[in-house]
């Protein structure tokens, strides 16, 4: 791939893809972490002199119908507040495609990119058009590498030069590091609802793990294919057959998977509700599994404490409540004690991380959901194959 570094910037148009789909509460910014993570890059391109065009989707809006709930307006609003300098936020008109560039050294950021039909279908057309707002394109949405879109994909293949941009680059390294070169003991932490979303990393990741902890629903359901009573837990009994045969498999290939001797259970998922620790075979018809208990956390840190490296992607636990929080808090905490190289990944495991202000002690952090889980899972990503079709052909 070419990289950003080695490309000239002085006095150029420069279209910056990043991903600032950050988590919002109404117009409000509830982590600006992407944003934050991006801003390396984009102060270094207007350092070098480019004038900048910053391009990023949020949510998921409907095409061809600008709607002010998915506007980046805040996002521009954060941008100009942590560079110090105006951010002009410019919607997708028919005068924005021949409108001047910025000057050298300012930026604009176009309004969400998934305003524009043929966004999503990676719209050739479209993605001609995109092309022809820049001398450059960079590509730093490492977290929608995994779409092939027309921002993401399609420009890259049509843009006058295109490079990849140094937090997508610094993203590949550290997840690199750990899928193809990892000191072991290698204990990867998986949480989150479902197995059947999660199988294939889960099936990917005994190729590379020693030990998985596994929590959330997906520890549910294969508590339940074992024949354990979950009450009424977050469980996908009709994949009890495919958790059955993911056990089989580890336990075939010698992959440490320790489950839980004891859970915590409620009555409901909410803040007033009372918390009781079960021995895992006495959870009641009608109780919720919140999280982990204290005998099997011991036993979760004793690998943790043994692994030299560590992957974490997904809570194992309902951490926004407080009586449900200290499995994910001990598994929090065993990420940055240990000395083991740590890889986090997930809206809600940083958000973890976050709570207990441990994020600057792991390893790295990965701006990225669903691409952190496909890299790792090992699929080939859209805009990553394009940057390195285009690396080869200059
Ligand atoms: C993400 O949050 O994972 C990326 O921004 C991609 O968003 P998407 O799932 O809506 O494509």
């Amino acid at each position: 791939m070419r990289r950003m570094t080695d490309v000239e910037l002085s006095g150029r148009v420069v279209l910056l893809r990043e991903d600032l789909n950050v988590p919002m509460d109404g117009r409000r910014i509830t982590s600006a972490r992407r944003i934050e993570a991006a801003l390396a890059t984009i102060r270094e391109a207007l350092h070098a002199g480019s004038r900048l065009r910053l391009l990023s989707h949020l949510g998921r809006p409907k095409a061809g119908q600008p709607d002010p709930d998915f506007s980046l307006a805040p996002v521009a609003e954060y941008l100009s507040g942590a560079l110090g300098q105006p951010v002009p936020l410019l919607p997708w008109n028919d005068s924005v495609w021949s409108a001047p560039p910025p000057e050298p050294g300012q930026l604009v950021l176009h309004e969400n990119v998934r305003f524009l039909p043929g966004e999503r279908e990676d719209d050739a057309a479209l993605a001609s058009r995109l092309a022809g707002l820049c001398d450059v394109f960079v590509m730093d949405a490492f977290a929608t590498a995994h779409r092939a879109e027309a921002s993401t994909h399609g420009v890259i293949q049509k843009a006058p030069e295109a490079c990849a941009g140094p937090l997508l680059l610094r993203e590949i390294d550290a997840l690199t590091r750990i899928i193809e070169s990892p000191e072991r003991p290698l204990v990867a932490v998986i949480g989150g609802a479902k197995v059947s979303t999660k199988i294939e990393l889960l099936n990917a990741l005994l190729d590379r793990v020693d030990g998985l902890i596994l929590g959330g629903g997906i520890l549910n359901t294969l508590l339940y294919a074992q024949g354990f009573s979950v009450g009424q837990s977050l469980c996908e009994r009709e994949a009890a057959e495919v958790a059955r045969n993911f056990l089989a498999v580890a336990s075939a290939r010698g992959k440490e998977i320790p489950m839980p001797v004891d859970v915590v259970v409620g009555h409901l998922p909410m803040a007033t509700s009372e918390a009781d620790v079960r021995p895992i075979d006495k959870v009641a018809a009608d109780e919720w599994i919140f999280d982990i208990g204290p005998l099997t956390i011991a036993r979760y840190r004793t690998l943790l404490a043994r692994a030299r490296t560590l992957i974490w992607n997904g809570p194992v636990g309902v951490f926004e409540y407080e009586q449900f929080a200290q499995g994910t808090e001990a598994i929090a905490q065993a990420m940055v004690q240990g000395g083991a190289y740590t890889v986090v990944g997930g809206g809600d495991s940083l958000a973890a991380l976050d709570r207990w202000h441990l994020a600057d002690r792991v390893s790295y952090c990965s701006t990225a959901g669903g691409a952190f889980i496909e890299f790792i899972e090992g699929r080939h990503l859209p805009a990553l194959e394009a940057l390195e079709e285009r690396g080869e052909r200059s």
